[in-house]
């Protein structure tokens, strides 16, 4: 039995700690050599970006052909392990290139930092006392971040709301290129104590919110019906009724927007936790979850797809900066600001969400998706070197995509 009580684990090297994993946990010597070698390229990196690293765990960096985003060309690297995710984004893009592509539009990259106030017993004379230090709050605030003002970004404004026996100060700030988590956190922990000795209350919480609903990108697109049949864009439609009057419905729709946005963020070192974080958050603002895709046949017949959502996302700061893959996902697409890299990637989830109820109204997702998915079906089972291929392109063949055909298959029986 293993212990998880490892003293001076992160003080070791990374083949200490490997050693030490596979001497608690009896981890084969092929499986950690396989590790090790994994980590051989970019071991040096990740003991940067994280703690008590023994291994680098890739995943597949592929890239989005088709897009069109507000008028321009855009080739979308995508880092996702799940098959089919980056081939539904070049056929939905492709379906809508005739209609000139994704069209989109972003608020302005505006975050909310939180300030817990506890043991406020007159909300209205202490938002009054707030008022009154209104230019000594942003004075604070900006002075956490010369570089962000000087770049045109800082504080913008506060808020108070009341959230149960709370009264919350929200501090809204743009945060120009960056996700902005640091720079708001440090300015809430930097107002912080001011605010006590002003309102004479406890602070508690000091923390950006990942709701980050006053920095909304929205998309917009056309299929014409003539590209995608007339049926099926009464499949959508109906698909995007279902979506909205039920949630269940709602949280696969929504996983599927997420499909592509999570990796778009992945690839270019943004946090896909709080993307999906505010996505969902969003989706629920009504106290109802709902789509956060729209989905409607217009006077034309054609389908008409519309997103909007939070998307705080970056180009500098973070794993954004210190990746060397992450930049040159970014390089790639040609986004030089943060702006540009969210709007793609609303275009990225709607193309996702076209692609996938497309899929589901007509003849489902499985044929498609198992067909990508074979070759991992066929590792599964224990294939190699050209074995993968050869019985992926069986299981496909027979329209059975399952580890024990493909079992069969490697050992010669008939599946
Ligand atoms: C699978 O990863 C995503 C889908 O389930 C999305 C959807 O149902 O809309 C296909």
């Amino acid at each position: 039995m293993p212990t998880s009580r490892l003293p001076g684990f992160h003080n070791l090297t990374r083949a200490e700690r490997l050693a030490r994993i596979v001497a608690e946990t009896g981890l084969g010597e092929e499986q950690a050599a396989r590790l090790a070698r994994a980590a051989e390229v970019d071991g040096d990196l990740a003991e940067m970006l994280s703690e008590n690293v023994i291994g680098v765990m890739g995943v597949p960096l592929g890239v989005a052909t088709n897009l069109i985003v507000d008028g321009e060309e855009v080739l979308v690297p995508m880092a996702s392990e799940e098959s089919s995710v980056v081939a539904a984004v070049c056929n939905g893009a492709r379906a809508c290139r005739a209609t000139g592509g994704v069209t989109t539009e972003a608020d302005a990259p505006r975050m909310i930092a939180q300030v817990q106030l506890i043991g406020v017993s007159d909300m209205a004379a202490t938002r009054a006392i707030l008022e009154d230090r209104a230019e000594e709050i942003a004075a604070i605030c900006n002075a956490c971040d010369p570089v962000l003002v000087e770049r045109g970004g800082g504080f913008r404004t506060f808020e108070t709301r009341v959230a149960g026996e709370f009264l919350v100060v929200h501090l809204i700030v743009d945060v120009r290129d960056a996700m902005g988590a640091n720079a708001v956190n440090t300015m809430a922990e930097a107002l912080a104590p001011h605010l006590e000795s002003w309102t004479g209350a406890r602070v508690g919480l000091r923390i950006l919110s990942n709701l980050a609903d006053r920095r909304l990108v929205r998309a917009r697109a056309r299929w014409r019906a003539g590209e995608i049949g007339a049926g099926m864009v009464e499949g959508i439609v109906a698909a995007y009724a279902f979506a909205a009057a039920d949630p269940y419905r709602a949280a696969t729709h929504n996983k599927g927007i997420m499909n592509g946005i999570d990796a778009v963020a992945l690839a270019t070192g943004n946090d896909s936790r709080a993307l999906e974080a505010g996505a969902h958050a969003f989706a629920a603002r009504s106290g109802r979850y709902g789509p956060l895709s729209r989905w409607q046949r217009d006077a034309a017949g054609d389908l008409i797809g519309t997103l909007e959502m939070p998307m705080a996302v970056g180009i500098v700061g973070g794993a954004t900066r210190a990746h060397p893959t992450a930049q040159a996902a970014l390089a790639i697409m040609g986004a030089t600001s943060a702006g540009r890299l969210a709007r793609v990637m609303a275009a990225v989830g709607l193309v996702q969400n076209f692609s996938a109820l497309r899929a589901l109204a007509g003849e489902g997702i499985q044929r498609g998706h198992m067909s990508l998915h074979a070759r991992n079906v066929a590792i599964a089972a224990g294939a190699e070197g050209d074995e993968i291929e050869r019985v992926a392109r069986e299981m496909v063949a027979r329209g059975e995509v399952r580890e024990d055909v493909a079992r069969a298959l490697l050992h010669g029986g008939k599946g």
